[in-house]
């Protein structure tokens, strides 16, 4: 597969983002969840375009939903992750595209098109930002660091037990963040900016790319109760530079799924 090849398409959609026409036609999906055209022009793009080069790779896209596989290999894409943020112009917003094959990400690229910054990682070689290495931070506790938080929008029946969560790591670490979009949060956890990001009940296309991300930056990432993840199922994400997963789970609790 190649990889700067794939690069390139997903660098693409960003003539797409910068559509500020599009990005103003929104439909409700459900409570605080959006999908603007911009989303679904991205979807189409990216569907056709990986379609024509890799006939054989099924698609799984955010605006299509979950549902199930025949194959064991293919695309999780979110056209793009932090809609509600680009609705707003807000400039938080990411491409997000991996490659499942046999129950594992081989491939994640996590493409911000407001900074022109390409993360992407594939299993076993490394993750990069723009082509250099990168490590997640050297924080041997969470008091040396900050910690990306997600508030779980569409699932406001979580608030409470997620915001006693945010209080209880805010009381331990330097500072909390809240970027509106899961996978910058793990490209930020990959690159070191951040110790750690944590947010129940996900979805694949929001956390598949992130995580290898991390994970190939060295660093850990696991559900809440600290399982593996599963690429099919929505899902509670907790990421660290691997130092202070424990310490950091530690205050999470195991519910939140
Ligand atoms: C959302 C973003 C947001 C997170 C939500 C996600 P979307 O993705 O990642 O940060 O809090 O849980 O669903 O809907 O903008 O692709």
């Amino acid at each position: 597969m190649e990889m700067q090849e794939i690069i390139a398409l997903v660098k693409e959609t960003k003539a797409f983002v910068g559509n500020r026409e599009r990005a103003g036609h929104v439909k409700v999906k459900g409570p605080a969840d959006y999908v603007t055209q911009v989303d679904t022009d991205i979807q189409s793009f990216l569907a056709r375009e990986l379609g024509n080069r890799f006939p054989g790779i099924q698609f799984l896209g955010e605006e299509e939903g979950l549902h199930e596989m025949s194959g064991d290999t293919y695309w999780i894409l979110d056209p793009i992750d932090g809609t509600t943020n680009l609705i707003h112009d807000y400039q938080h917003s990411v491409v997000s595209l991996a490659l499942y094959e046999k129950g594992e990400i081989t491939l994640g690229i996590v493409y911000d098109p407001f900074r022109e910054d390409v993360y992407h990682a594939q299993k076993g070689r490394g993750s990069f930002l723009n082509g250099t290495p990168i490590h997640v931070s050297d924080a041997a506790a969470l008091r040396e660091t900050i910690i990306s938080v997600g508030t779980s929008p569409y699932d406001r029946e979580l608030a409470d037990e997620n915001f006693n969560r945010i209080r209880r790591v805010f009381d331990h670490a330097q500072d909390i963040r809240r970027t509106g979009t899961a996978a910058l949060d793990l490209a930020y956890v990959a690159c070191g900016r951040t110790g750690g990001f944590f947010e129940p009940r996900l979805s694949p296309w929001d956390f598949a790319a992130g995580q290898l991300l991390v994970k190939e930056a060295g660093g850990r990432v696991t559900d809440f109760a600290g399982e593996e993840l599963d690429f099919l199922k929505r899902g509670s994400v907790a990421a660290s530079n691997g130092k202070i997963h424990e310490e950091l789970r530690g205050l999470l609790g195991r519910r939140g799924k």
